[in-house]
């Protein structure tokens, strides 16, 4: 007696259960594919990290990386498992690479793109013509040698990243904030004149003709002057087929700088204009619910814009923020998720 009850509630042997759990499979498959329900696999399943999310709305999802912090394994885990692509923060500018002219080192930014290449990240490259983080010597030289000195490095930095950048910034922070529309003062704009991106974009394309080539700026994230001024140069260089192919959003956010109410509309605009358009430094002051709302906005504008490529953070924890009194990130210092990340994760399609 003892023996049969045991028998009774013993499950069912192996392979009974299985043909069981396949006949109930292939029944369920049946009548799926019957209602016209198709492609399960890799969307039956919301992607759990902000790379592979932002991968299934075709995009990349990237963060600035700072080399010096390669070494930390919180850092190092997190970067890699969350992200995509990687820019350097630093690594790349002209006084990091050709401190002295025609002396190139790039000890510091191969860091990066070899820990990026070896775990399948895309790079991009940051930035080539730039008024700041640039050697003195740079602004010391008359004209013909300054001419000579921007396409030498242009050309020196972007062979030897050559086949490895998907998107190079070009020049950064060409135009004036404010109501003018202006260029910035710079060494280029003073001594070569408005034609000087013109010149930096043509031996950019000849340089490395697979990168994309980005024009990269601030302040320019809604419609306004300055986004007007860098507009009428883009739509100015496709006109006359000067090369470009891109155009970088750094989207730094606070509290006098707040997510622009127009800012999908003035991707869009970009976008119509011919060019891929990327977020290329977002980061955004705040905490809790209001600073997750609005990097939701932003991960929401990008993907209303089908040229809207990709999205990067500028930078991986609050701790290590160039900003970091703002806490402006999606992961704190302890690498916890935020809610903000939390937020990102979920306009991507994504769930943790
Ligand atoms: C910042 C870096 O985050 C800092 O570490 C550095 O001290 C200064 O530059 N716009 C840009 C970025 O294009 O290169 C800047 O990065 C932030 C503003």
């Amino acid at each position: 007696m003892v023996m049969s009850t045991s028998i009774s509630h013993a499950p069912a042997p192996r392979h009974r259960r299985s043909r069981a759990r396949s006949a109930l499979v292939l029944g369920m498959a049946g009548l799926l594919a019957a209602a016209g329900v198709t492609a399960l696999s890799g969307t039956a399943e919301a992607a759990s990290t902000l790379g592979a999310a932002a991968a299934e709305k075709g995009r990349y999802f990237g963060a600035a990386v700072a080399a010096q912090h390669l070494g930390e394994s919180g850092y190092a885990a997190t970067l890699n498992t969350e992200f995509n692509s990687s820019t350097p923060e630093n690594e790349m500018k002209w006084d990091a690479v050709e401190r002295t002219r025609n002396s190139f080192t790039f000890g510091a930014a191969d860091q990066i793109v070899n820990h990026a290449q070896s775990r399948g990240m895309k790079v991009r490259g940051h930035t080539l013509v730039w008024h700041s983080q640039l050697p003195g010597w740079v602004g010391g030289l008359g004209a013909a040698d300054l001419r000579s000195a921007m396409n030498n490095h242009i050309n020196k930095v972007m062979q030897h990243y050559k086949g490895k950048i998907h998107s190079w910034d070009v020049v950064n922070e060409a135009f004036q904030d404010g109501n003018s529309g202006a260029r910035r003062s710079s060494p280029f704009q003073d001594k070569l004149g408005d034609g000087f991106i013109e010149e930096a974009f043509r031996t950019a394309r000849a340089a490395d003709p697979a990168a994309k080539l980005c024009y990269n700026d601030y302040n320019t994230d809604g419609i306004n002057a300055k986004s007007n001024a860098v507009y009428n140069l883009v739509r100015d260089f496709k006109a006359r087929g000067v090369p470009i192919d891109c155009v970088g959003f750094q989207s730094h956010f606070n509290s006098a700088s707040p997510v622009p109410g127009d800012y999908q509309a003035n991707l869009k605009r970009f976008a119509d204009l011919g060019v891929d358009v990327q977020i290329t430094e977002l980061d955004i002051e705040g905490s809790g619910t209001a600073q997750a709302n609005n990097y939701s906005n932003v991960v929401k504008a990008c993907l209303a814009v089908s040229r809207c490529t990709g999205i990067t953070v500028w930078g991986v924890t609050d701790k290590y923020s160039w900003r970091a009194s703002g806490t402006p990130l999606l992961f704190d210092g302890n690498y916890t998720k935020k809610p903000a990340y939390h937020a990102v994760l979920s306009a991507l399609g994504g769930s943790g």
